[in-house]
């Protein structure tokens, strides 16, 4: 077999911030600062992102380096098949695979409302109850099953090409594109009225919202720096398994964190201006996309192109979030079935559009054994079993990994930098596990 290898250090780190940029960037993100009082969750977020999540990214990095296959083939190869650490790897391709399965849901609307305003402009939001229509459009069980599988199949049709001609390829496209859409959007939002009072929001400590703690802000700031970089759940191991020896790891993993947090602020930048500028709360919750943004484009000058160019935004950086899921779910059944590549995209692809048919929101369904997490909505149910307990254990036990099963000088030889070894070692031996486990333990009390 031809080695599926990525063919440059931009293909590298477009495929795998392609990955990290995605809905929770531009959605999760801006809502999320929004429902926990503003500065101090975005505090908390750059923390996290960069004193937990970043050498955890570089672990992922060095294991699939290091194991040349999956999450689960990796870390075999580097504990052993009987090692417990293997858990790491199948907690990390279930996951994927049940967050493409709402994600692809939540995809399915931004396409929904994007061929809407496009065809029919904003003004049909100017007079009507957005939270209503919203709650429509997404019941529409038969036109979101759709959409939903409209964007599964391009999922599928990039990814069955594999890393090169399909991954790295499209994610070269894709996020320049994506980069200067976001730089559109936040040069508009700049001229906007609203602008101080949303820098304030974003940047300005404020007290937290009622029952809230600093332990639960840092918590879900967490949680949300681990699903933003893509990290916890082997994705990065994927990715890495196809990086040439020659590449520097460390500086990839750099730069990831770079955009990933960049682009969350732009959206933050991007999008609060526009809902003060308008009179709206930021408090809205999960619908700030659909239920208040839609109202705001009615509104304001250009705002055809302005609201076509998110809802855009917002499909093409679901995708390339998408192929990395599905292409690491997908390592799994690679690694250890003799299945062609062709016949496991299209079996598992198929497989997720059936089990996201579960997520819809028409469907009204909910797991009672998934009632601890939480969540009512089995969307929510999946996105809080993965947040909440997969992803930090997966990124717990990644972190032991490297810090105690690897021999260090294979450590070494993959970070490639005395000096970073030197810090990084240590770090990621004794701090990092603390820290994710203190937030682990807190998270579940
Ligand atoms: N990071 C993606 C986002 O911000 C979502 C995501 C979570 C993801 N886990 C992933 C993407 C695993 C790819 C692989 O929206």
């Amino acid at each position: 077999m031809s080695k599926d290898n990525f063919t440059s250090k931009i293909g590298i780190v477009a495929a795998t911030a392609g990955s990290a940029v995605g809905l929770g960037n531009l959605w999760g993100f801006s809502y999320k600062a929004g429902t926990n009082g503003g500065g101090s969750f975005v505090l908390f977020y750059l923390f996290s992102a960069i004193f937990i999540g970043m050498p955890v990214l570089l672990a992922e990095f060095i294991i699939g380096r290091e194991g040349r296959k999956g999450p689960v083939g990796s870390v075999e190869e580097i504990t052993g098949k009987k090692s417990p650490f293997v858990i790491a790897g199948y907690l990390g391709v279930l996951s994927t695979f049940l967050i493409l399965s709402f994600y692809s849901v939540i995809a399915g609307w931004s396409i929904d409302y994007l061929l809407n305003s496009l065809t029919h402009g904003f003004s049909q939001y100017a007079t009507m109850d957005t939270a209503a229509h919203f709650g429509e459009v997404s019941n529409q069980l038969g036109t979101q099953i759709f959409f939903q599988c409209l964007f599964v199949l391009a999922t599928i049709a990039i990814v069955i090409f594999g890393i090169q001609r399909g991954i790295e390829k499209i994610s070269k496209i894709m996020m320049p594109l994506l980069f200067g859409i976001i730089v559109i959007l936040v040069i508009y939002s700049l001229t906007l009225p609203g602008l101080g009072e949303a820098v304030s929001f974003l940047f300005k400590p404020s007290p937290l919202p009622e029952g809230a703690t600093y332990f639960s802000t840092f918590s879900s700031a967490l949680g949300q720096a681990f699903f933003s970089l893509s990290v916890g759940m082997g994705a990065v191991v994927t990715y890495a398994k196809a990086v040439d020896d020659k590449e520097d790891l460390n500086s990839i993993t750099l730069q990831v964190v770079f955009f990933d947090t960049l682009i969350a602020l732009a959206a933050g930048l991007a999008i609060f201006p526009i809902i003060f500028s308008y009179g709206m709360t930021p408090d809205q919750g999960a619908g700030l996309a659909f239920i208040s943004l839609p109202i705001a484009f009615a509104e304001m000058p250009f705002g055809y192109i302005i609201g076509n160019l998110f809802f855009f935004l917002l499909v093409i950086a679901a995708l390339t979030s998408a192929i990395s899921m599905l292409e690491n779910s997908l390592s799994v059944i690679l690694d250890k079935f003799n299945i062609e590549r062709k016949v496991a995209t299209i079996g598992l692809g198929a497989l997720v559009m059936l089990f996201a048919c579960l997520s819809q929101t028409g469907l009204n369904f909910s797991c009672p054994l998934l009632n601890f997490t939480g969540g009512t909505a089995f969307m929510d149910q999946l996105d809080y079993l993965t947040s909440l307990y997969f992803i930090p254990i997966g990124a717990l036990i990644f972190a032991l990994i490297v810090g105690y099963r690897m021999d260090t000088e294979v450590v070494k030889k993959q970070i490639n930098n005395e000096k970073i070894s030197k810090i990084y070692i240590p770090y990621v031996r004794y701090v990092v596990p603390i820290l994710i486990a203190i937030i682990i333990v807190t998270g579940i009390l």
